[in-house]
């Protein structure tokens, strides 16, 4: 396993590095303290040729003042809270909303606008960064002091494993998310609207106008939704189904089943790369980049509609305002711990 350091950028006049793990394979994952970020990720096709499979954001100025979320690292809570509020322990909170009414992805300033402290750790047969921030009580509205360790393990495997470690001191809510954007095409000038995608999973939740959980689970099969066996995304993300149509294209919650199994796959026929993700959370979300992004740039490439797909790990979203959804509460007595992994292989 190969480390190297690179300046991505400055912020406040001070470098900020970009490092890249490598390993046997020629399988890279590069990634920045600003955001816990992951930026880079490099995989052979079936023919062995070696490119990023991600949406890369290569200027920390664009990081920073459009927040694209990128790879990043999202919290405290991934998703939306309806209008930043929740009851907890019998008390009403409310939370510094930065979309419309409502929370988006940790509030206006959220970890994946944050600075962390990072570590390296190399052996022969894997590599990790590790990256630690505090977030302060009243930060975003959220209570509790809480330390932070995102880690990223790339393996002699080919997985990209990332455990996220948390503690707080009073009861608060937490279930972050990696907001990667594949195209496993190696050319962002390409859509993902040909790549295929399995989800173990038979229900999805539908939106509201303000893309917020309906608090529905609905079953999948029949619909543009159903997931359950491998199939292009073209027909779902430009389906006339009112859910998709309206924003054009997927940014739904699945419910995952309970499987040792991957419980997602995407598949591109055309380079014969694929991605599986194993998470113990119980849900992803699945969005298809469904706007171009021309206030920055990716790869020097505007980002174009469907240009990638983001596979979200989390709790389902909004889950303290909706029974069911999943415990999203941490307290003093417990630190929090979660795992998912991307594994990187080729189909010939
Ligand atoms: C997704 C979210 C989308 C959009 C995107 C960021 O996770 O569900 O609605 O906000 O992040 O551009």
């Amino acid at each position: 396993m190969k480390l190297t350091e690179s300046v991505f950028g400055l912020l406040d006049g001070k470098e900020v590095l970009e490092y890249t793990l490598t390993n046997e394979n020629g399988v890279s994952i590069s990634a920045i303290p600003y955001g816990a970020a992951v930026t880079k990720i490099v995989t052979p096709d079936k023919n062995g040729k070696l490119e990023n499979i991600t949406l890369y954001v290569t200027n920390l100025e664009d990081i920073v003042k459009h927040r694209p979320y990128y790879g990043a690292s999202i919290g405290r809570v991934a998703g939306r809270i309806t209008k930043g509020q929740y009851t907890l322990d019998g008390v009403d909170h409310q939370l510094d909303v930065n979309e419309g009414n409502n929370l988006l992805h940790g509030g206006p300033d959220g970890i994946d606008a944050q600075l962390w402290d990072v570590e390296k750790v190399v052996t022969d047969t894997e590599g990790k960064l590790i990256f630690s921030y505090e977030d302060p009580a009243g930060k975003n509205g959220f209570p509790g002091n809480m330390k932070l360790k995102v880690t990223f393990t790339l393996t002699a495997n080919d997985e990209w494993v990332i455990d996220y470690d948390a503690e707080t001191d009073a009861p608060t809510l937490f279930t972050p998310t990696n907001h990667v954007y594949f195209n496993l095409t190696g050319d962002v000038t390409q859509t993902i609207l040909d790549h295929e995608l399995q989800i173990a999973s038979e229900k999805h939740g539908t939106l509201n106008g303000e893309n917020l959980p309906t608090g529905k689970l609905e079953v999948s099969a029949g619909t543009p939704f159903d997931f359950s066996k491998s199939k292009s995304l073209r027909e779902t993300i430009l389906s006339d189904d009112p859910q998709l149509k309206s924003i054009n294209g997927l940014d739904h919650p699945f419910l995952l089943k309970e499987t040792e199994d991957a419980k997602t796959i995407l598949f591109d026929p055309e380079s014969g790369r694929e991605v599986k993700v194993y998470t113990d959370m119980n849900s992803i979300v699945v969005f298809s980049h469904n706007a171009e992004m021309d206030a920055f740039h990716i790869e020097g490439e505007p980002a174009r509609v469907h240009a990638g797909i983001t596979l979200e790990t989390q709790t389902l979203p909004d889950a303290i305002n909706h029974p069911g959804f999943g415990d999203i509460v941490v307290r003093p007595e417990k630190a929090f711990h979660s795992q998912t992994t991307y594994k990187f292989g080729v189909r010939k």
